[in-house]
């Protein structure tokens, strides 16, 4: 767990800390008292601008809904002012009556948070509580008193524009094809890359609220599916139209997926945490997303996407689901969870069928043949597994080659080829058409950093890989040659900038 935690999710996480710091954006909670509130200017403290981000930064860990320690939970504002086991934590006007600021400056051993268990908050950020304290602990007008403080921050979070050019490379965790197959769309940094497949060159930077895109899935009515979110912040999943218009800046076209409709077309669900995979029947009329808050929502897309509505959300997995696939009837719904299992749910009988163990390490990826008769799941234990995902879900086989974890597994439409991917730096073509075998068609091995997304175009003529370092290839799958190999990181600069470090 721990390893692999390190390598792909962490990874992506301290790639992101180094984003931070080097931007600047608003992405850090903490930007917020550079609005007036820290100095001792005549501005008054605004609570939800200014002290919920402390809070929900500093505080919120212990002290949420779930943990209440102390009794005590502060993720609204009339609970935050109620306090806990020793009653109210607030005095408006009483700053230094107020256990919700006395115990941050504390010099005793009794402090929050807790000497043993973190830093003390900063003196500026304390500050502003004490100050707010003083002027009377009010609440900003138009919100809820009861309101849930993360989601109303969350609401107000405004996502910043993608760097012009990157400091640092991309890290490609989604990837997918157009579906005339000539356009290649990566993840970028709070955007999508559109990129020609043939030259390399990009053609359209679409903005997206989400930090990183984890999961990409066309319908065929050329809608584009997007999991994605901020680590330990939100998840989301949104329909986009890649192919609407917007200005050209230098040759690139730049498409609002923020605020213009013409481009986010459908906000399927917000998270608290990051959506990590997405899935859709061929037809497009169901959807499938799940993510690090361990469940699957299922959406009925039958009536159009922009009519999608939530028809289930299954808590089938005891951790994060990493992948799904659908089975082309839409009734069976297959699952990689961190919790070392792939499942299989039946949508019709909301009920889970099968669990399949025997990774007995995190199961990452999932991959299901059309007619959903056979199962393929790859994890940490650096198999490919093959099992039966109706009846009893015994394994049929299983496929070592990849030296370290395996990270992606895509199947080709026609159900011919698997493209598998991982932490050895290669990338496999596996013919699966004989039933219950497989065999290894190609390996593509000594590519530049760990693969983290892999995709067949619609033609199952290339198939294409992403690495943590943005790297970027496409090969044809009928000899093996290379198309174009890039780094999808607009701006970047090899040469000046290392990779971020892992
Ligand atoms: C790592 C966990 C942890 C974090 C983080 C944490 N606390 Fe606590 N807090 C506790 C525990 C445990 C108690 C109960 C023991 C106690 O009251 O000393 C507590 C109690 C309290 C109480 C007393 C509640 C009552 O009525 O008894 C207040 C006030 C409080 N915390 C404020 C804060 C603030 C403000 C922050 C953020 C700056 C914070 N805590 C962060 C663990 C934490």
């Amino acid at each position: 767990m721990r390893r692999m935690c390190v390598c792909v999710l962490c990874a992506v996480v301290s790639g992101l800390l180094m984003w931070w710091m080097l931007l600047g954006n608003g992405a850090h909670p903490g930007v917020a008292q550079e609005k007036g509130a820290a100095g001792s200017g005549p501005s008054s403290v605004s609570f939800i601008r200014d002290v919920a981000p402390i809070l929900k930064e500093n505080c919120f860990a212990c002290h949420d809904a779930k943990k209440k320690l102390g009794k005590y939970d502060m993720t609204s504002y009339e609970k935050l002012l109620a306090g806990g086991a020793n009653g109210e934590a607030v005095i408006p006007g009483k700053p230094e009556e107020s256990e919700l600021y006395t115990l941050m400056v504390s010099q005793e051993e009794r402090r929050m948070p807790p000497r043993d268990k973190g830093e003390a908050v900063p003196a500026s950020k304390a500050e502003v509580v004490r100050r707010w304290i003083a002027e009377g602990a009010k609440l900003d007008g138009g919100i809820d008193a009861k309101a849930d403080l993360n989601k109303e921050l969350r609401v107000r979070w405004q996502p910043p524009r993608p760097p012009q050019a990157y400091p640092y490379p991309a890290i490609i965790n989604a990837l997918t094809f157009t579906p005339d197959g000539k356009h290649l769309i990566s993840s970028g940094h709070h955007e999508l890359l559109v990129w020609e497949v043939g030259s390399g060159k990009l053609l359209r930077r679409i903005w997206t609220r989400s930090e990183r895109a984890y999961g990409m899935v066309f319908l065929p009515d050329g809608h584009l599916v997007v999991a994605g979110g901020r680590p330990g912040q939100e998840g989301d999943v949104r329909v986009y139209r890649w192919d609407a218009s917007g200005p050209v800046v230098d040759g690139v076209m730049q498409l609002d997926g923020v605020h213009d409709p013409k481009v986010l077309v459908k906000h399927l669900v917000d998270t608290d945490d990051a959506v990590l995979c997405v899935a859709a029947t061929p037809d497009g009329k169901r959807i499938a997303a799940g993510g690090c808050d361990r469940s699957v929502r299922i959406f009925d897309a039958s009536r159009g996407v922009t009519q999608a509505e939530l028809m289930q959300t299954v808590e089938n997995h005891a951790d994060w689901v990493l992948g799904c696939a659908w089975t082309a009837d839409g009734q069976y719904l297959l699952t990689a969870s961190r919790d070392k299992t792939a499942k299989v749910w039946n949508v019709a009988a909301k009920e889970s069928v099968v669990t399949f163990p025997e990774h007995q390490s995190p199961v990452y990826g999932v991959a299901v043949r059309p007619d959903g008769s056979l199962g393929y799941s790859v994890g940490g234990d650096k198999q490919l597994r093959m099992w039966n995902p109706k009846g009893e879900g015994k394994q049929v086989g299983s496929s070592g080659g990849h030296t370290d974890e395996v990270y992606k597994v895509a199947i080709d439409g026609s159900g011919k080829y698997l493209v598998t991917g991982g932490a050895d730096r290669s990338v496999r073509l596996w013919d699966v058409s004989g039933k219950g075998k497989v065999a290894t068609v190609r390996q593509w091995t000594g590519l530049s950093d760990h693969v983290f997304a892999v995709a067949f175009s619609p033609d199952g003529q290339l198939v294409a890989a992403g690495c943590y370092d943005g790297m970027v290839t496409v090969w044809k799958t009928g000899d093996g040659s290379v198309v174009r190999q890039w780094n999808a990181s607009p701006g970047w600069s090899g040469a000046s900038n290392p990779p971020v470090p892992k």
